[in-house]
């Protein structure tokens, strides 16, 4: 839970999200909330003990358990995963249809909470931050892409791009200036005021990549981005994601069952049952790839 006080009329505001208008006088707390979010940031940061790691690992988790129960019915999605994540990383997470990725991601993203078992991100333990601190750091750290773009159906791509920014405090000049250079950087620059029935299927996406780069993250997360496109489509969307991995070290995690994804990753992690199958890293890819690309040789030309 954070407190904030309204600059203008004194209004004291207790809230474990991010709140940018007063709801007394509609004064713009943008700026209270950025500094209360630093000077949390900060504390952690004194808080962290720096001598067991200098942070090599961008995310860790450790024993993660997730257990749905859905009345009498107890369904184990994850149990037991160990996996860490190198910054600067680009990490597929490969498994069959209901192995646990989409959980995997909802636990590293903060989306929800392990059932037993740590995430941490950047050594923060996240079960450890209070509801603000969280919203915090999804909205700093973290940037999502989903299967489905999940933008804003009302709002033009300029405007799903800003949003995030608005959360993290940003001017309008500077947003307006961020967001224009984020849609060019993803090939739009002349789609800004378009809205998303007015793109198509992989612009969609590209909007939703520059939305998630809103906040300059550390991390991407990336839940089958490819699952909505057709092959040409979903292999640019890959390729521009490879391309602000290696340009901005951003890391990028991002589940798939498309192959085309193996040949970008560093490492390919594989999950069955909700644990940790194995792990391929790139040297051995290489080989791997050769093998499966002339497997699907035969199928693409049949
Ligand atoms: N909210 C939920 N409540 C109950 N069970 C769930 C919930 N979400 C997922 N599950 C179950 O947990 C298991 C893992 O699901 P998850 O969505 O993580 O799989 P996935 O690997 O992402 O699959 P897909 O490739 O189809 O997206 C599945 O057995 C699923 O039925
Ligand atoms: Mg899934």
């Amino acid at each position: 839970m954070a407190r904030i006080e309204c600059p203008e009329c004194g209004h004291v505001i207790e809230t474990t999200g991010i709140v940018s208008i007063c709801p007394k006088c509609k004064a713009d707390l943008r700026g209270v909330m950025e500094e209360v979010g630093h000077r949390r940031e900060r504390l952690r940061d004194v808080a962290r003990d720096d001598s067991v790691t200098t942070h090599e690992f961008i995310v860790r988790t450790k024993d993660l358990q997730k257990i749905y129960v859905m009345g009498e019915v107890q369904v184990p999605a994850l149990q037991g995963v160990e996996l860490n994540v190198r910054r600067g990383e680009y990490l597929s997470i490969m498994g069959p249809s209901g192995s646990g990725k989409s959980t995997l991601f909802n636990m590293v993203g903060g989306l929800d909470k392990p059932t037993k078992g740590t995430c941490f991100i950047e050594e923060v333990d996240m079960a450890q931050l209070d509801a603000f601190e969280l919203a915090w750091l999804r909205c700093r750290k973290i940037g999502y892409i989903f299967q489905t773009f999940n933008l804003i159906p009302v709002m033009t791509a300029l405007e799903n791009v800003t949003l995030p920014m608005i959360f993290a405090g940003m001017s309008s000049d500077e947003m307006m200036d961020r967001g224009a250079m984020l849609l060019d950087l993803v090939g739009l620059g002349d789609r800004l005021h378009h809205k998303p029935y007015e793109l198509s299927g992989g612009q969609q996406q590209r909007v939703a990549v520059a939305r998630a780069l809103a906040n300059n993250p550390a991390i991407i997360l990336a839940d089958e981005p490819t699952g909505n496109l057709d092959l040409q489509t979903g292999k640019e969307i890959i390729d521009l994601l490879k391309e602000l991995n290696e340009e901005s070290g951003v890391t990028v995690i991002s589940a798939t069952h498309d192959l085309k994804m193996i040949d970008v990753s560093d490492r390919v992690v594989h999950i069955r049952d909700g644990q940790v199958e194995r792990i391929e890293n790139r040297a051995d890819l290489d080989l791997d790839v050769g093998t499966l690309g002339s497997e699907k040789k035969p199928e693409l030309g049949g």
